[in-house]
Parts: C-alpha cells; sequence; structure tokens
C-alpha cells in the first residue's frame, strides 16, 4: 500500500503541523503529544501546588500559558496545545464541575429536561474569555515555527460527563439517557454544540493555528447511536468552523472509533484524524492513503512510560510505516503521570531521526 511518494522539504514559511493538515508528507513528521503538559514534569507539578484547584489553574492566563509552555521549553514540540481542559464548557454553561483528588471530575449529573433547564447557554462569556486571554498570550510567547492547537471535547464526550456526573469505563448514564429520553439528550448535545462552535471561534480569533476535538468516549457506541451523537455533532461544529475559518484545520479524535474511524472522516470533514492504540498501523496507513486525512497518532502511552528497546523499535516501525503519507507523531492517548521525562526525551530524538 505504501507509495514511494519524496517526502517534501520542510516548509519554512509555514507551520510543519499545518501543512501536514493540507495533505503535505513532511519528513520527520511533525511532533506533539497529548497532555504533554502535565504531572509527569516537576515544573507542572510545581506551577500546580501553587494554585488551589485545577479548574483555577485553567482559568488563570499567565499561569495556563506558563504551563502550555513547559514542554515546548523542554522538547521543541512543533506543537503547544492549550492548557485547559474539555470540561471548561459545562463548567461555563453553569454546571458547576469540580476536580478531586486523586479522583477525577464531579459534576452534579443532568438527568432530565428540568436538570437540563438549569443550564445557562448565554453565560459562558465571562469563563470563555480567559481562555482566550491564555490564547492570545501563547501567540505572543511561542516561538514562531511552533503552531498553536485549540480544543474543544466533542459534544459526546463532555455530555458522558455532563449527565454521569464523572467519568466512568462504560458511559452508561449517557448512553441509556439517550435511549430513555432521546429528546432531551438531543438538546443537551445541541446546547454543549452550540457552546463549543462559539468556544472554538472564539479560539481562533484569539490566534490558534488549528483545533483537535476530543472524542475520548466514541467508541462503545452502536453504530446508528455513534451516527447521530459522534458523527452529526462533531460535523456540525466542523462545517460551521470551517464557514467562518476556512484556513483552521481541524482534528478529530474518535477514541476507539475502531472500522467507524472511516465514515467519521468522510462524514465530519477533518483534515486530521487521531488514531488511537488500538489502530493497527496498516489501516492508518490505509485510512490517510484512501481517505486523504491526515494520520496523527497512535503510541501506545505505556509504552512511553516503560521506555527501552521496546519503545526505539515501535517507533521506528510507526515511522515506517507511515512514510510519505501526511502524519502527526502522537499518542494514542494522553501521556500518563509516571511517565520518566527522559523517556520522552528519548521519544523526540527518535522522531527527529526520522528513520
Ligand atoms: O497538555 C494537554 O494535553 C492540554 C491540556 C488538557 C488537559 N485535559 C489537562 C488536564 C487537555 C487537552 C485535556 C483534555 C481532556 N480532559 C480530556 C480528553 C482527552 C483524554 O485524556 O481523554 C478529558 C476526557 C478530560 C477530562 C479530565 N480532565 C479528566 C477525566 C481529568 C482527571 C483525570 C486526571 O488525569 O487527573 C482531568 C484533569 C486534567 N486535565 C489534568 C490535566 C493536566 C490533571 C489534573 C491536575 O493536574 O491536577
Amino acid at each position: 500500500m505504501r507509495s514511494p511518494a519524496e517526502p517534501a522539504p520542510k516548509p519554512s514559511a509555514q507551520l510543519t503541523l499545518v501543512s501536514v493538515l493540507e495533505g503535505q508528507a513532511v519528513w520527520p513528521p511533525p511532533m506533539w503529544l497529548m497532555r504533554q503538559a502535565g504531572r509527569y514534569l516537576p515544573e507542572y507539578r510545581e506551577v500546580r501546588a501553587s494554585v488551589g484547584g485545577f479548574l483555577e489553574l485553567c482559568y488563570t492566563s499567565k499561569l495556563a500559558a506558563e504551563v502550555t509552555l513547559q514542554p515546548i521549553r523542554r522538547y521543541g514540540f512543533d506543537a503547544a496545545i492549550l492548557f485547559s481542559d474539555i470540561l471548561v464548557v459545562p463548567d461555563a454553561l453553569g454546571q458547576g464541575v469540580r476536580f478531586v483528588e486523586g479522583e477525577g471530575p464531579r459534576l452534579d449529573p443532568i438527568g432530565s429536561a428540568t436538570e437540563l433547564a438549569c443550564l445557562n447557554p448565554g453565560a459562558t462569556d465571562g469563563k470563555f474569555a480567559r481562555v482566550y486571554e491564555t490564547v492570545q498570550r501563547l501567540r505572543q510567547d511561542l516561538p514562531r515555527e511552533t503552531a498553536l492547537i485549540g480544543f474543544c471535547g466533542a459534544p459526546w464526550t463532555v455530555a458522558t460527563y455532563m449527565v454521569g456526573g464523572q467519568g466512568s469505563s462504560d458511559q452508561a448514564a449517557a448512553r441509556e439517557l439517550a435511549y430513555r429520553d432521546p429528546v432531551t439528550f438531543a438538546a443537551l448535545i445541541d446546547t454543549v454544540t452550540d457552546a463549543s462552535i462559539d468556544y472554538l471561534d472564539g479560539q481562533v480569533r484569539a490566534g490558534a493555528d488549528a483545533l483537535q476535538i476530543f472524542d475520548s468516549w466514541a467508541g462503545n457506541l452502536p453504530d446508528g447511536e455513534f451516527d447521530t451523537w459522534v458523527v452529526a455533532p462533531t460535523r456540525r461544529i466542523a462545517a460551521e468552523l470551517k464557514r467562518r475559518h476556512p484556513d483552521t484545520p481541524i482534528i478529530g479524535f474518535p477514541r476507539g472509533a475502531g472500522t467507524n474511524a472511516g465514515r467519521y472522516v468522510k462524514a465530519t470533514g477533518v483534515e486530521g484524524l487521531g488514531c488511537d492504540t488500538a489502530m493497527p498501523l496498516q489501516h492508518m496507513r490505509d485510512l490517510a492513503d484512501r481517505e486523504g486525512v491526515a494520520a496523527q497518532g497512535n503510541l501506545d502511552p505505556l509504552l512511553l512510560a516503560a521506555g527501552g528497546p521496546k519503545l526505539d523499535a515501535r517507533v521506528r516501525e510507526t515511522l515506517a510505516a507511515m512514510r510519505g503519507a501526511p502524519y502527526i507523531f502522537n499518542l494514542g492517548h494522553g501521556i500518563v503521570p509516571h511517565t520518566p521525562p527522559e523517556n520522552v526525551a528519548r521519544l523526540v530524538e527518535l522522531v527527529r531521526e526520522g528513520i
């Protein structure tokens, strides 16, 4: 399947991440890591300890910009991802989001039309504005050659937290509500979709070069439900962003989509596809060749944590499989907190060799 295409020279005038999302095979590929700012870095833990809550860090532009820059200084990644969280959207909608140390997010669950009516879609501006300020700071402080990625959670994934009140391994509460009361669930998805369009639009206006839509819980859904709750809202977000900002590429990350990934790409019109750890390399390559999408991923974050010769071998295998295709090196999911920073340094070295 592999095309013998000559890798394009690294353009100097344009961000490599954007070139790849426009369909060019840049080599060595641009790289960044999901959750590249975070607890595996001592400098992050230091800043984190200086503020009370995690969301306070997200809303304090100066500090959020600082932690975004930390992994860029240390490793020189080709892209920085705005430091924020997908749960900023429900928080801004008035649901009230708390992060419990060692346990994760907690929200007052929404399970009925009455509870849904407590959200206040008109009230998001104040909190969103603090995130836009972070983006503005970053566009000024980042090296010119580093792309800035803005993001939001996909409506389905955000809704699983809003309905469940916390994370879960099967998203049972949201799946059941979607069957039991599809009218209320659709209204919730619409509310989150509208707010997410607004939120991404603000990030692009503030200086984001590309966007990623995190659908971390896109697996687990039967195909009809996948089309209704994953594909359709993502398509609406992508279409509206494209209408407003035709030059800003979008990466979709439907984690766990499996054989639905091709349909997702075709139907949503995203330029980039985030691939999870379970996607075979050959399938990732086929999607790039056949669907004309830039592939991103999919190193196992636990292999990065483990390090050693298996890490070297898998990175080389991944690079060999993707050479000649539009490809962005990344993990298949977020970096885990106990990852040794020196393993990340080794990974950067390997990818830059571009073997
Ligand atoms: O570096 C980056 O990637 C940018 C920042 C970022 C965070 N969260 C920071 C964060 C991004 C892009 C996210 C996305 C996010 N948040 C997702 C989608 C990606 C994924 O990992 O599946 C999801 C599902 C969330 C919701 C969320 N945020 C959970 C479930 C948790 C708790 C689990 C945990 O790791 O603690 C968070 C907290 C969170 N978001 C942390 C960070 C750095 C850790 C909190 C801390 O530092 O105290």
